[in-house]
């Protein structure tokens, strides 16, 4: 029962033509303009979209849509959410056309408060993705989109939510300082979902997002790039303690970080849990441009 992966994520963004640049600049993704929208989808791997930006007054997470592989999934955790109270809405059909998938129910997250959705059934193409800059592409497939990470004020109780009603497993854990955080697996990426004691960060907020590259030439390209045009680098390339990510941090137009990563390790049957004192082997820097 559960999740299967992060699907897709849409912004509210009060800078859309800096976020454009970035998306399409650094990341090589594919602008998917709708009609008689100013909403953006922005295509990466064989899925119609996996972001959508909707230029903004203000900037914040419109949604975080979670995939599951087939209806008979998907209706059994609408029922595993309204059995614990939780208010599910089914999405209209042009709502699932909007995203571009077959049948979907929104609900907000009680422990983070954002509006996730939940569906089966996404739009791919067999066309190949077309990257607006020269990239190998990105590791999607059945380990989704990448990963997410949000701020909340009581870590325990929302790892019970997430583990116990979204069915996701712990992976491992780091504590250090004040910045403990608990990684949670769907699938065999090592964390599509990481929780974060608030602190540094409001609870609610959404710290970083990941994708990860096919490889690290894509990675290294992009750090030129953002350090080239002055992008806020957050933490310089480093690899991470728990998945082995290799990866560097960016501050996106509004506020939150970007992970751009390669070569994370996956989840398999013989793992086992851990818990490691620093977020880093190597490396991951604070860095000032
Ligand atoms: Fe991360």
């Amino acid at each position: 029962m559960g999740v299967d992966s992060l699907g897709y994520v849409g912004l509210n963004v009060s800078k859309p033509t800096e976020w454009a640049n970035l998306l399409e600049g650094v990341f090589g993704m594919e602008a998917r303009p709708r009609e008689g929208s100013n909403a953006i989808d922005y295509r990466l791997d064989d899925h119609h979209h996996r972001f959508t930006l909707y230029p903004s007054k203000e900037d914040s997470v419109a949604v975080v849509g979670w995939e599951v592989t087939a209806e008979a999934k998907l209706e059994e955790l609408v029922a595993e959410l309204r059995g614990r109270q939780i208010e599910v809405i089914a999405g209209s059909q042009a709502l699932c056309e909007e995203r571009k998938v077959r049948k979907l129910y929104s609900f907000t997250c009680p422990m983070v408060g954002s509006n996730n959705e939940i569906y089966y059934g996404p739009l791919v193409s067999n066309t190949l993705f077309n990257p607006r800059r020269g990239i190998s592409g990105y590791k999607t497939g059945s380990l989704g989109l990448g990963h997410i990470v949000f701020w909340v004020k009581d870590l325990a109780a929302s790892v019970k939510f997430y583990q116990d009603i979204m069915g996701f497993n712990i992976s491992d854990y780091i504590a250090w300082d004040v910045h403990d955080a608990v990684f949670l697996h769907c699938n065999p990426r090592h964390h599509t979902l990481a929780l974060m004691k608030e602190g540094p960060g409001p609870a609610g907020g959404l710290m970083h997002i990941m994708v990860e590259a096919n490889s690290i030439d894509d990675v290294g390209y992009a750090y030129d790039i953002v350090r080239d045009r002055g992008i806020p680098v957050m933490l310089d390339p480093g690899k991470h303690s728990n998945d082995h990510m290799q990866s560097f941090y960016l501050q996106t137009p509004s506020g939150f970080w970007i992970e751009y990563g390669f070569g994370g390790r996956e989840i398999g049957p013989d793992w086992e849990i851990k818990t490691y004192d620093q977020p880093m082997l190597w490396g991951h820097r604070p860095l000032t441009v």
